[in-house]
């Protein structure tokens, strides 16, 4: 099957969030089940270069009265088509936040298309994501349908967060073959939303997986001691010094929260602040790398990390930037990754989280729902999932059930460190990769060609 991509977040070349790793990493699930699998991105001048290799030029076609560039480059084993529009739409420095970003994508996705045409392209399945490359689903069915190369080309959409984009969103939803959403819980949750409900005939949900390559504790440059299950405890002990020494935290043996989100309501900035708190009071560490897109609550939190490098230098840092590599070792050096969201479709850091050992407090949501099990009240819900218990979790939108988790987390680590450890093995040993929602893609792929 030759399945294509059209997207404008790519991991880890230009990645704002889960949608990024979620275009490489099940781009790379289906390619490596014998798929032909293409990738049609921006040529922003943001790009991180360094992660794309064989990249050239290859030709310049034109389009809407514009000439475009397309150059091709390989990232993460995935071929990619980068389009570069000489109209300036993505000589801007940032993905999103342009002011015209509707219009820059607009564009681009009729470029995509244009580009698939014009090569002689003849995709099974067009692939396309959120509201930024949601007018593919409507564009292909206006203009390509009477093109030979296109025409049997199927689209299916993925809904990775409704909040963004309504109205692209609910066009799509109309025009694509199939549409998917990021976990089943979320998918019940969103089911009753008018851009929805009319299309629940051809919506599933299916849980994101993550990339056991590029989270890999085994093999991370980023992290000082490679460990896997056997050797958790040690691993995860170096990685939490380490930590400590990077951020100049006190070098001792204390439960650490590490928080790793963007800065915005969706994530419970209110639960965040509260967790920050109630884990100092509990004698704990508490390490946040976030960025707030809107600058009041980034200033809100840079006012919050002078308070705490004045009154708990020794025990809590905030870091407020993006740093992939301070990410890999927080994953490996905490006790617990605290995912409080209000809603989350899916969510990749509790998963990751898991990967690296690490055990996630979470509110009871969308795929954090789906992906985490208390460890006191959900064992036979886990079991009917085939797995044990893996962490705590708490309902609820203020700090009692933050608090509530919490507690009972951090007295597990000071009170039962045998049962704590083993269930860090635990969490290591679970699967929460592609291998089964990559088939789930599959099976949905062949579906929507008989559709
Ligand atoms: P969302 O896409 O809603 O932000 P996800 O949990 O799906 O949430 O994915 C977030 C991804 O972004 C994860 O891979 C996480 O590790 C990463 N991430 C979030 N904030 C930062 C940051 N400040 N620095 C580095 N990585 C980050
Ligand atoms: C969105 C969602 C997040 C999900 C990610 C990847 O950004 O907020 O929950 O994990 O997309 O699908």
């Amino acid at each position: 099957m030759h399945v294509v991509h059209i997207a404008v977040e790519m991991a880890p070349v230009a990645k704002v969030g889960g949608l990024g790793d979620i275009v490489t990493s099940l781009s790379r699930a289906v390619q490596d089940l014998n798929h032909n699998v293409n990738i049609v991105f921006p040529k922003y001048d943001c790009l991180k270069f360094e992660h794309v290799t064989d990249f050239h030029y290859q030709r310049c076609y034109s389009w809407g009265g514009t000439e475009i560039e397309v150059w091709f480059g390989k990232v993460e084993g995935l071929s990619v088509y980068f389009l570069d529009p000489q109209n300036g739409f993505f000589s801007t420095g940032c993905v999103y936040g342009c002011g015209n970003d509707a219009q820059r994508f607009g564009f681009f996705c009729h470029a995509a298309l244009e580009f698939l045409h014009q090569s002689g392209f003849h995709p099974d399945i067009i692939h396309c994501h959120d509201w930024s490359s949601a007018p593919v689903a409507w564009l292909l069915k206006d203009h390509y349908m009477h093109y030979d190369g296109l025409s049997k080309s199927r689209v299916v959409f993925t809904i990775h967060n409704l909040e963004f984009g309504a109205h692209f969103i609910a066009k799509a939803m109309v025009y694509a073959d199939k549409a998917t959403t990021v976990s089943h819980t979320y998918s019940k949750e969103v089911a009753g939303n008018p851009a929805i409900a009319p299309h629940l005939h051809k919506f599933h949900g299916i849980l994101n997986g993550i990339d056991l390559d590029i989270w890999d504790p085994f093999n991370d440059k980023f992290i000082p001691v490679s460990y896997n299950s056997e050797n958790v405890i040690e691993g995860k002990q170096a990685a939490k010094k380490a930590l400590q020494q990077r951020l100049g935290l006190k070098n001792s043996d204390l439960p650490l929260v590490g928080i790793i989100s963007r800065l915005t309501h969706q994530k419970g900035i209110h639960l965040i602040k509260h967790a920050i708190s109630r884990t100092l009071e509990l004698n704990g560490q508490v390490v946040l790398l976030g960025s707030a897109p809107d600058p009041r609550i980034q200033n809100d939190f840079v006012n919050l990390a002078n308070q705490l490098h004045s009154s708990h230098a020794d025990r809590a840092r905030l870091c407020l930037n993006y740093d992939e590599p301070l990410s890999h070792l927080i994953y490996a050096g905490s006790d617990f990754i605290l995912v409080p969201s209000i809603f989350e479709p899916c969510g990749l850091t509790q998963l990751t989280a898991m990967r690296y050992g690490s055990i996630p407090v979470v509110r009871k949501t969308g795929g954090l729902y789906d992906t985490v099990f208390d460890v006191d009240n959900d064992k036979a819900r886990a079991e009917a999932q085939g797995l044990e218990s893996n962490g705590f979790n708490f309902d609820g939108a203020d700090g009692s059930g933050v608090d509530y988790a919490l507690n009972r987390a951090i007295t597990a680590w000071y009170g039962a460190r045998d049962w704590f450890n083993s269930l860090c093995k635990t969490v290591m040993e679970q699967d929460w990769s592609w291998n089964r929602p990559a088939l789930e893609y599959i099976e949905l792929y062949h579906a929507t060609k008989k559709y």
